[in-house]
């Protein structure tokens, strides 16, 4: 099914190194296998991890439609996978120092975007700072990655905390990652859901599902392939299958003046 307008979704954590980038690529490979027609926006700065794990060297980025009078087209990589990658490759703060008249410039190079994705998913970087702060507040609907692990649980609840506090942001829909059992993934779940029901008030914390600790995803990662590619039998391919079955039908509202294009104004004026 596709959508009438696109769905703009950040993948994204308190803690570092918990599979948003794996999550992200896969669940951007099963959107595109089903049909949708899917961009991922790699805003991990600095380390560019999606181009890593794909085996991609992108020459352009985001600044090359400022700067080098490059198209979007120009700037988009497409993968062999049926989605494309659209490389930021630079800090946040470049883009807010931007003039007024760069930025819609850069809004304009953007616009097709629009009319020509269903999905767009952000891999935002790891800690939190700026960029990951400034990419949840924009986006949609945020996909909070969490592993079994106690610090994973509380660098989540802490970038609810900010979010929550400092910008607003209520809605969160948590993703276990390397679980032993839907019960492991569960607890964890459960206990974050605790932790914010007690302590903060108006957080939407829904269950989106589990991945499993899976082997195949190691293997797929040096061989720099989508473990959904490298294997669609794997436990941790068929979860990020029900995932993005569940991502596709996420009811979120839908905005005439165009998702992305709203994203990209949030991004770069703050609005
Ligand atoms: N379900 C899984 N089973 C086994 N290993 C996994 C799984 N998910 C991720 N990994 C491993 O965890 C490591 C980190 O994954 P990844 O790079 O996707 O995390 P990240 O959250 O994007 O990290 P960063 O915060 O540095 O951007 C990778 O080496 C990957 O092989
Ligand atoms: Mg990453």
């Amino acid at each position: 099914m596709k959508y009438d307008v696109p769905l703009v979704l950040a993948v994204t954590s308190g803690k570092g190194g918990v599979g948003k980038t794996n999550l992200s690529v896969n669940l951007a490979y099963q959107l595109a296998q089903s049909g949708h027609r899917v961009v991922l926006l790699d805003a991990d700065l600095g380390l560019g991890n999606v181009d890593v794990l794909l085996g991609l060297a992108p020459e352009k980025n985001l600044f090359h439609l400022l700067h080098q009078n490059a198209t979007l087209e120009d700037v988009l990589l497409p993968t062999e996978y049926g989605f494309s990658i659209l490389p930021a490759a630079s800090g946040i703060s470049e883009m807010l120092t931007l003039t007024t008249g760069q930025k819609l410039e850069l809004l304009d190079a953007l616009d097709p975007l629009d009319d020509t994705v269903d999905v767009l998913i952000v891999d935002t970087g790891a800690g939190i700072n700026d960029n990951v702060i400034y990419f949840n507040i924009a986006v949609q609907e945020r996909l909070l990655v969490l592993t079994t692990e106690p610090t994973s649980l509380t660098d989540a609840y802490a970038l609810i905390k900010v979010l929550k506090l400092e910008h607003g942001v209520e809605r969160f829909r948590v993703i276990v990652n390397m679980a032993r059992s839907e019960q492991d993934a569960k607890r964890v779940f459960s206990k974050l859901h605790n932790a914010c029901d007690h302590f903060m008030s108006g957080i939407s914390l829904d269950w989106l599902g589990y991945v499993p600790r899976d082997e195949k995803v190691r293997a797929a990662v040096l061989r720099q392939i989508p473990f959904s590619h490298l294997d669609a039998k794997s436990p941790a391919s068929i979860k990020v299958h029900e995932l993005a079955g569940r991502v596709a039908e996420l009811d979120v509202s839908r905005k005439l003046d165009g998702n992305i294009k709203f994203f990209w104004k949030k991004l770069l004026f703050k609005e």
